[in-house]
């Protein structure tokens, strides 16, 4: 079908000067194009405009407006609902063929586009360059991997055979999936569901996190670009109680593939069980949900390559992944030089602007700037102070920095130790050897990314064994999962393990149909 071979996305490489010019003039093109515009709902194939507004603010700079998105209002919503249901009933039997084809399309427009997505992203979540670049490059990948995927299922499995019977077993689109994404993966995330849903021939409501629609809405207009049909996709913006709870209850959504908070996905979870009047189905949910992710370090390791992916994944994006290394559990004989290594390499984080580059920006807004800070100074009664702890400024800007923050000794009983923070923290905690370090690692009721760093083919199989993740890494670090690789998604209160990117996602969004035929 020419759709292989498959390779990742390369990064761009900023250290080269005119890469990084070409990155620059793409946030002045940005600028230009986008800001102080307000963008549309779409709905059945068209632009549609709403009575009210909300702004989008810039979270480097708060002050900044960027630019404003539509508050859908509940007729808007059942509209765009009726109008997926319409369009399932074509896009239900399109050709896998035509699918896997605008998917490849979808990929070559994008790769055409990286910097200017990449700039937009920076300037709504405050990504700097290279994390937003690694989104965008993901967001290449899952149009590839997903174009591939389409071939893939559109065959069905093959049955044990009987003599007298022709039997089938073929995988059904389900009908309309609500996706519900956050704002700190605004491209990928989103589109990762999205195209789940209409790979496997579903139709889409795409509601994108109210702090990141433009990241969004950007890739619904390559996927129309590419060919898209009408009505196969709508987008909702605007308020949770409209689009929230309402989204989730109404009887002609079948599924809702959601990615966010414990707290919510788990509202969701339950929501969703109920059968309303007019409900033909069981609503299906995938829900992936937040992280606590341990960094275990064994004394026989490498304890400067270890330092160094630790506070990659700790710091990246300010500590705002799922996937981030919120805890280091190190063996007592390395505990306290890998600490000095950690706290030395993090005191050189440079905190400045995403559109500047720095390595650390804000995190996403004032709201996760005192709830993150509240962590800080509890956390400087029950654990011992390492580097940062206070806000940081940046000169004429208004956002939420946070300097970048170390305790050591934390009890495992600790909030630090045990709850999801988002943010620039980051703690250590003695493990009395390797085998109680794995045991504090799974003392979480999250599973999804961890790390463990050993040079011991024995303690590495324990590992393998006996850490209850979802994504476990050996000898690297626990962020920066690739599409069609490295599938992904927790255990535990981590969510329901759909693993987007990975061989079986999208039996997540299909029913299965076997068919007996006699003669
Ligand atoms: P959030 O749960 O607050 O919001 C996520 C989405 O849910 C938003 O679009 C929001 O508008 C919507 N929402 C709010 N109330 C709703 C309701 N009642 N019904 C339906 N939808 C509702 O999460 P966030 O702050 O945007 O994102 C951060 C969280 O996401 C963190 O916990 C992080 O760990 C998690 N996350 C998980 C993964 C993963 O793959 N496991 C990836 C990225 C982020
Ligand atoms: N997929 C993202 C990562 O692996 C969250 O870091």
């Amino acid at each position: 079908a020419g759709l292989l071979p498959f390779e990742h996305e390369p990064y761009f490489n900023y250290t080269d000067p005119q890469v990084a010019q070409a990155q620059r003039d793409a946030f002045l093109q940005v600028r230009r194009n986008y800001v102080g515009k307000t963008f549309p709902l779409f709905i059945g194939g068209q632009k549609v405009e709403a009575s009210d507004t909300f702004d989008v603010l810039n979270p480097a700079d708060t002050q900044e407006v960027l630019w404003r998105f539509p508050n859908a209002s509940a007729e808007q919503r059942d509209q765009a609902i009726r109008s997926a249901k319409t369009a399932f009933e074509d896009w239900r039997f399109s050709d896998p063929m035509q699918r896997a084809s605008l998917l490849k399309r979808a990929a070559q427009l994008l790769r055409e586009r990286r910097m200017e997505f990449v700039a937009v992203m920076s300037l709504e979540n405050g990504k700097n360059w290279a994390e937003a670049d690694g989104e965008v490059a993901e967001s290449v990948d899952h149009f590839e991997v997903f174009a591939r995927e389409t071939l893939k299922w559109a065959q069905g499995k093959p049955v044990y055979p009987m003599p007298d019977e022709h039997v089938t077993t073929m995988y059904e689109p389900l009908g309309v999936v609500a996706c519900i994404s956050p704002w700190n993966f605004p491209s990928a995330i989103p589109l990762g569901m999205a195209l789940g849903a209409i790979a496997a021939g579903n139709t889409v409501i795409w509601k994108p996190a109210g702090d990141t629609p433009l990241s969004s809405w950007l890739m619904v207009e390559l996927l129309l670009q590419a060919g898209l049909p009408a009505g196969v996709i709508q987008f909702l913006t605007g308020q949770d109680d409209i689009l929230g709870d309402p989204l989730v209850d109404h009887p002609d959504i079948r599924m809702i593939a959601f990615t966010g908070s414990k707290e919510i996905g788990c509202r969701i979870y339950e929501r969703a069980a109920k059968v309303h009047p007019g409900q033909k189905w069981l609503k299906r949910v995938i829900a992936e949900m937040g992280g606590k992710d341990p960094t275990v370090v064994c004394a026989d390791t490498d304890l400067d390559v270890a330092a160094r992916d630790i506070v990659a994944s700790a710091f990246g994006y300010a500590g705002q992944k799922c996937s981030a290394c919120s805890r280091v559990i190190a063996e007592d004989s390395v505990y306290d030089e890998l600490l000095e290594k950690v706290v030395d390499l993090t005191r050189g984080l440079k905190v400045g602007l995403p559109e500047d580059n720095a390595p650390l920006g804000p995190v996403i807004h004032e709201d996760s700037a005192g709830r993150v800070m509240k962590y800080i100074e509890a956390g400087k009664n029950s654990a011992r102070l390492m580097c940062g702890g206070e806000r940081a400024e940046v000169p004429g800007k208004s956002g939420g920095y946070i300097q970048p923050t170390i305790f050591a000794d934390v009890e495992s009983t600790d909030p630090l130790f045990q709850e999801e923070i988002f943010g620039p923290v980051l703690s250590f905690s003695r493990a009395r050897d390797w085998r109680h370090a794995i045991d504090l690692a799974n003392d979480s009721e999250y599973g999804l990314t961890a790390a463990f760093y050993s040079r011991d083919p024995a303690k590495i199989s324990e590992a393998r064994r006996l850490m209850h993740f979802g994504n476990l890494y050996i000898n690297r670090k626990c962020t920066g999962a690739l599409s069609g690789t490295h599938a992904f998604g927790g255990y535990g209160m981590s969510g329901t393990n759909a693993k987007v990117g990975g061989p079986d996602y999208l039996f997540w969004f299909m029913q299965t149909k076997t068919t007996a035929q006699k003669y």
